[in-house]
């Protein structure tokens, strides 16, 4: 707002944050609302309410969008809209009690936000997800997203990380919101458009810019924690729950396989036994072995059978495919040993955190729109 020379008030807005379309940016034409009135404060008023509408009537309200760069000029892009998932608890195997936590924080501070703020609570917090690839990261963040029914949810990831600054903003205005940063890793070292520190440290900073009443939620993804924990650590605060997604154990492999194979007819005894052999494996092996197991059946056009099932975990788990098993994160020869049961070193800021080993980390994708 700039007083002027005549004593009118005259007020540029540019485009709110949630409204992230601009004309032509290849030609720097990013829309702008100028309001002249007589009075002092009438024009400030004015722009305040239109803020206000387009903040209330944002087509992104209550939407799942992803932002994306601009080749012309940074911070211009363009907007995504995706199908909100439904993911239900039942198909999330995760240890028990962890899925409660996560949602607890989530959507259970949203849910008593009045209550909260009364009490004078902060609402604003910041999760992280951390652990081996294919273990659900990815998959309990659609479960979130799916139960987060009101919520706008901003997703991230890969270049887009270096908007995250448009994300707050626009989080901070349509709230209640979430803003989703898969692999966050992959920008611990990456420079921003308009910071010589890492993107990872804006990603950090943005977190921390919100006032603690936004109910906003920061839901961070990643497969390398030791990657993250140094930024981690000399940002504090920023992160109020970090959550391990371990390899599942064998009573998690068994409860994998009766989802994924619940429409097949293998008996209780193979599905007990592949559990067991599946050791080191991850959820998603799981996924894939059973996969694996009906198309050795159609291909000799016959019904699925416990052999199947066996002859495809033995081919999987077997030296030839060493790096299909990797990819799929089934354990390699080094890695047996700790990662299953969750040992190993522990980091200052996360007790517990179990850096995730193996060249596969981000080779799986990240399947957000399956
Ligand atoms: N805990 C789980 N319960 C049920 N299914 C799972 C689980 N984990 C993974 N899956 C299945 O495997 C697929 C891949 O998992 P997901 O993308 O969530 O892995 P991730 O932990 O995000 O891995 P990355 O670190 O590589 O991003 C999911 O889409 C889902 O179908
Ligand atoms: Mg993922």
């Amino acid at each position: 707002m700039r007083p002027s020379a005549t004593g009118c008030t005259s007020s540029a807005a540019t485009a709110s944050p949630s409204f992230f379309s601009s004309g032509r940016p290849q030609f720097g034409s990013a829309p702008q609302l100028e309001v002249l009135a007589a009075a002092d404060g009438v024009a400030a008023g004015v722009l305040a309410e239109i803020r206000e509408a387009m903040n209330v009537h944002s087509v992104l309200r209550g939407q799942v969008v992803t932002f994306t760069t601009s080749h012309y000029e940074p911070g211009a892009g363009g907007v995504t809209f995706v199908r909100r998932p439904t993911v239900s608890a039942a198909e999330v195997v995760l240890p028990e009690g962890l899925l409660a936590r996560v949602e607890r924080h989530v959507l259970g501070i949203g849910r008593h936000r009045a209550e909260l703020a009364a009490a004078g609570q902060h609402l604003k917090r910041g999760v992280l997800l951390y652990g081996p690839p294919g273990t659900g990261k990815t998959h309990t963040v659609r479960h979130l997203v799916g139960a987060a029914q009101d919520s706008t949810v901003i997703l991230l990831s890969g270049l887009s990380l270096q908007l995250v600054t448009q994300a707050a903003d626009t989080a901070r205005a349509l709230q209640p919101a979430i803003v989703v940063l898969e692999d966050c890793d992959l920008v611990a070292e990456e420079r921003g458009h308009f910071s010589s520190s890492p993107l990872l440290f804006e990603v950090l900073d943005a977190l921390d810019g919100l006032a603690a009443d936004c109910d906003v939620v920061f839901l961070l993804t990643t497969n390398r924690a030791d990657v993250l924990e140094p930024a981690l650590a000399q940002r504090p605060g920023r992160v109020d729950l970090a959550v391990e997604i371990p390899l599942p154990d064998a009573r998690a492999r068994r409860a994998l396989l009766d989802l994924y194979a619940a429409e097949l007819p293998f008996g209780p005894d193979v599905l007990d036994e592949v559990a067991v052999g599946a050791e080191g494996t991850t959820a998603s092996f799981a996924k894939e072995l059973v996969r694996r197991s009906v198309l050795r059946a159609v291909e000799r056009q016959g019904e699925v059978s416990d052999d199947d099932l066996r002859t495809s975990l033995e081919e999987m788990m077997a030296d030839g495919g060493a790096l299909t098993r990797v990819l799929l994160g089934g354990a390699g020869p080094a890695d047996r040993r700790g990662r299953a049961s969750g040992a190993g070193p522990e980091f200052a800021t996360f007790p517990g955190v179990v850096p995730a080993s193996g060249p596969a980390a981000s080779a799986v994708a990240a399947g957000w729109d399956e």
